[in-house]
């Protein structure tokens, strides 16, 4: 066996966020009305019915995790049980079958396992994007759901999803279009809710952004989201704030910095709709967050028919610049990036250890 983690002759640290095809990935099926024990198969493509009601009427949900390399070797994925939660979530709201938490952990741990030598070794910068996803396939053609279901696990390695590399600023654009309504599938992490947002991120990136921001589609008032991320703020008076929305995924991300925050650095936070205009002023700090994201600060964000830089009242008007990044968001990305490679322990259980 010359197996060997980052065996692949890869340069890891110039990689973006790309699909790199891996040697193979793991695929289970639910017919008539179970699952079967699911495996590991080579080929990356998927023969699928021309009627599946995944293509047509978008049945689809999907999961996003990293896999990291640690410094002795270990295999790391950060709070697998609660991807595989929302993946519960997303079938029931779509009419699919819920993959039950063990095949979920196989299917992972499986793709991972039989893929080392795709796992960018500790310390290049890079890690292994886990893509878990749920799609209904077969002979159909009315508006109901499918009559089998395939869950699928293959995995990536990937560098930095935004274009520059480490911690660096980045720019967001208001959108003119919605995301997500109020009572939707906001929520969820379905298909159906990133097609609609290619052209709110096109145009987010002709105007000079990375992508989109989305405010609340009832009154286009308070902060949701961004296309692939959760949203933090430093507020002036030290507290970290996240908006409260029905319409945004709930990050696995967010979740654990705002539970680090606290814990770690001892500040007060709060979970509340966050008024962009009426704010502005007071954010000291701001970062988009998730899996793919990590911590991103934000420098810059356009609304209204202009750019407007976050704590301008102290950093100044360097519209055209990069921004710098702030104390806090770099607290909490080296406070994350540490915990997600197992350099920083912690009291929560949140690392499992891919069994190799
Ligand atoms: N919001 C959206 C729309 C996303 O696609 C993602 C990525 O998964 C996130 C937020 C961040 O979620 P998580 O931290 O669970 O990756
Ligand atoms: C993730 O962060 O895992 C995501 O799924 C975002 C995706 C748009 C790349």
């Amino acid at each position: 066996m010359n197996r060997k983690i980052g065996g692949k002759a890869l340069n890891w640290s110039e990689l973006g966020f790309e699909y790199v095809k891996t040697d193979r990935r793991f695929s289970a099926r639910w017919r008539d009305g179970q699952w079967d024990e699911g495996g590991m198969i080579d080929s990356e493509i998927m023969p699928l019915h021309e009627g599946s009601p995944a293509l047509h009427y978008a049945q689809e949900c999907f999961e996003g995790m990293k896999a990291q390399c640690a410094r002795d070797g270990r295999v790391l994925l950060f709070r697998p049980d609660l991807n595989s939660e929302r993946m519960k979530q997303a079938a029931g709201r779509l009419l699919m079958p819920q993959v039950p938490t063990e095949l979920f952990m196989r299917g992972v741990d499986a793709a991972v396992r039989e893929n080392i030598e795709w796992i960018p070794p500790f310390g290049s910068g890079a890690s292994l994007y886990v893509r878990p996803m749920l799609i209904g396939v077969g002979e159909n053609l009315g508006l109901r759901p499918a009559p089998e279901f395939e869950f699928r696990v293959f995995v990536s390695p990937v560098g930095p999803y935004y274009k520059q590399a480490g911690l660096a600023p980045i720019a967001l654009a208001v959108s003119e279009m919605d995301r997500a309504a109020p009572h939707g599938t906001g929520n969820f992490k379905v298909g159906a809710n990133y097609a609609g947002g290619l052209l709110a991120t096109r145009k987010a990136q002709q105007q000079g952004a990375s992508e989109a921001l989305y405010l609340d589609a009832a009154e286009n008032r308070y902060i949701d989201e961004a296309g692939s991320a959760n949203i933090l703020v430093v507020m002036r008076n030290g507290s970290l704030v996240t908006p409260r929305s029905s319409a945004i995924l709930p990050s696995v991300t967010r979740r654990s910095i705002m539970q680090l925050a606290a814990d770690r650095l001892g500040m007060p936070i709060a979970e509340r709709p966050i008024d962009l205009r009426a704010e502005f002023d007071d954010f000291v700090e701001m970062g988009a967050c998730g899996t793919a994201a990590v911590v991103s600060p934000i420098a810059r964000i356009w609304f209204d028919g202009a750019w407007h830089v976050v704590n301008r009242r102290e950093l100044g008007d360097d519209i055209g610049g990069s921004g710098t990044v702030g104390p806090v968001m770099q607290e909490l990305y080296d406070l994350l990036v540490g915990i997600l490679q197992g350099e920083i322990a912690e009291q929560y259980g949140w690392i499992r250890e891919v069994p190799l």
